[in-house]
């Protein structure tokens, strides 16, 4: 028996080892990536299945304790990290594959399987799961559906939205709500999966899912084109898109980032001098597409620089310059990430005018700012503020929604963005929102203090 009887009613449900108290252990589950976003549970509980995940949040609701779920926590916003005193619902235990259903190109997978994890096992099938990004071997499959994670490849196969066919989910109250037949055309009413998706685990814990994969594509091409600026970033992205059929990524990155990145890596850049902007396109098909890519390259009088690379090694080396920005940046502080969608005929003004804003409320800032174009998704880094200073936060937000973009492309809301919801979400929107909220949680327990203040 323990001082707390939830603690106790918890390692009934999952046995005293997956229950956490002693701080040495409950560390790693505390502090997000961006090391911005910290607080102490009240225990950290790591179920091994969906029945205990059940017997938690019964455990949990019976007493009134708030839960915040948590997949691999590279989270970047604050929504899986306790903020003080909750139970962390820890899902990477949830690690189930099911055989690859080859027939209707589907897979079953737990909310714990790594994404790279869910990629190699579609990959034996000679099938690809689309959504990618840096954080592949730690982000979980349940994380990237709590937060609609979108990633690189989204300009060809879509976001984790598109991806999930069905879940499986743990209600606040321990019911478990089952839709995972796998059916494409099945209208009985609203779609719940769809709406879990993006929930940042304000709904219901996601305990499995069933996503929709892709034909595996077996050749590969990767180009780092150098660029005067982002005008002529965007008409390369309208070549490219209007001539290249298996364009998998239109990424961008700018000569500080690239900077930065070598000096980090300890290597020399891809270009000397840098050029201001560099995008990374690929394209992939089960036929080499290098041919097709060259063509519209050539006619591309935009281009300064241009890098290829199709073998492995060197798509991969290519690739370093883009993604090693993250790592790079948490070197230089802990920084203020700032996920923005624009649209992307307003994407270089709000470039311009980006530097002034900053140093207007941050005076010797250093802001870092790369993203997937083909999307309008730019990750504005600011390092130099103290974390609980939000100005600059506040200033970059506004600024979007001057130009009438989205303050959360892919990352979410979580606890950093809760006062500029309504930036982008109307008086009747928010409503809306909140009374699925009472609908799905009546007692406030799921995650309390994301999506909504
Ligand atoms: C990325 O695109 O690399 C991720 O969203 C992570 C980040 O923004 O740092
Ligand atoms: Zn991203």
């Amino acid at each position: 028996m323990s001082a707390d009887p939830l603690l106790d009613r918890l390692v009934a449900a999952v046995g005293a080892s997956q229950v956490l108290t002693d701080p040495d252990l409950t560390a790693p589950y505390e502090t997000d990536w961006t090391r911005r976003y910290h607080g102490t549970p009240r225990a950290v509980v790591r179920p091994g299945d969906t029945e205990e995940v059940s017997a938690v949040m019964a455990a949990c609701a019976a007493a009134g304790a708030p839960v915040v779920p948590q997949g691999g926590n590279t989270g970047l916003v604050g929504g899986s990290v306790p903020r003080g005193g909750e139970v962390v619902l820890s899902l990477t235990r949830l690690d189930e594959l099911e055989p690859v259903d080859t027939v209707s190109a589907q897979v079953t997978a737990g909310a714990g399987v790594s994404v790279a994890r869910l990629q190699s096992h579609a990959q034996a099938a000679d099938l690809l799961y689309g959504v990618d990004f840096a954080a592949r071997d730690t982000a979980t499959l349940g994380g990237t559906i709590a937060t609609n994670a979108g990633g690189i490849r989204m300009i060809r196969y879509g976001g984790t939205r598109q991806q999930v066919v069905g879940v499986e989910a743990v209600l606040a109250d321990g019911r478990v709500l089952r839709r995972l037949s796998g059916l494409v055309k099945d209208n009985v009413g609203y779609d719940l999966p769809g709406l879990l998706v993006g929930s940042e685990g304000t709904l219901a814990v996601v305990t499995r899912a069933r996503v929709r994969l892709h034909p595996r594509q077996s050749h590969r091409v990767v180009a780092l084109l150098g660029l005067e600026d982002l005008p002529a970033a965007l008409a390369v992205l309208a070549r490219l898109r209007g001539a290249v059929g298996g364009l998998e990524a239109v990424e961008v990155v700018l000569a500080d980032g690239v900077a930065l990145v070598a000096d980090h890596l300890g290597v020399a850049p891809p270009f000397s001098p840098i050029p201001p902007v560099v995008l990374l396109v690929e394209s992939a098909g089960r036929r080499d597409p290098t041919d097709e890519l060259a063509a519209v390259l050539a006619e591309a009088p935009e281009l300064r620089e241009v890098a290829v690379a199709t073998d492995r090694a060197g798509r991969e080396a290519l690739w370093r310059w883009r993604e090693a920005h993250t790592e790079t940046i948490n070197v230089l502080g802990v920084p203020h990430k700032l996920d923005v969608t624009l649209p992307l005929s307003a994407l270089p003004d709000f470039a311009a005018a980006l530097p002034a804003i900053v140093e207007r409320v941050a005076p010797g800032a250093r802001t870092i700012v790369f993203g997937h174009l083909g999307d309008g998704n730019l990750h504005v880094n600011v390092v130099g503020p103290d974390p609980d200073d939000g100005r600059v936060d506040d200033a970059v937000l506004q600024l979007v929604a001057a130009h009438e973009g989205s303050i959360s492309a892919e990352h979410g809301i979580g606890t950093a963005k809760v006062a500029h919801v309504p930036l982008g979400r109307d008086d009747a929107d928010r409503a809306v929102m909140r009374a699925v909220k009472q609908a799905f949680d009546p007692a406030g327990i799921m995650n309390p203090g994301v999506l909504f203040a």
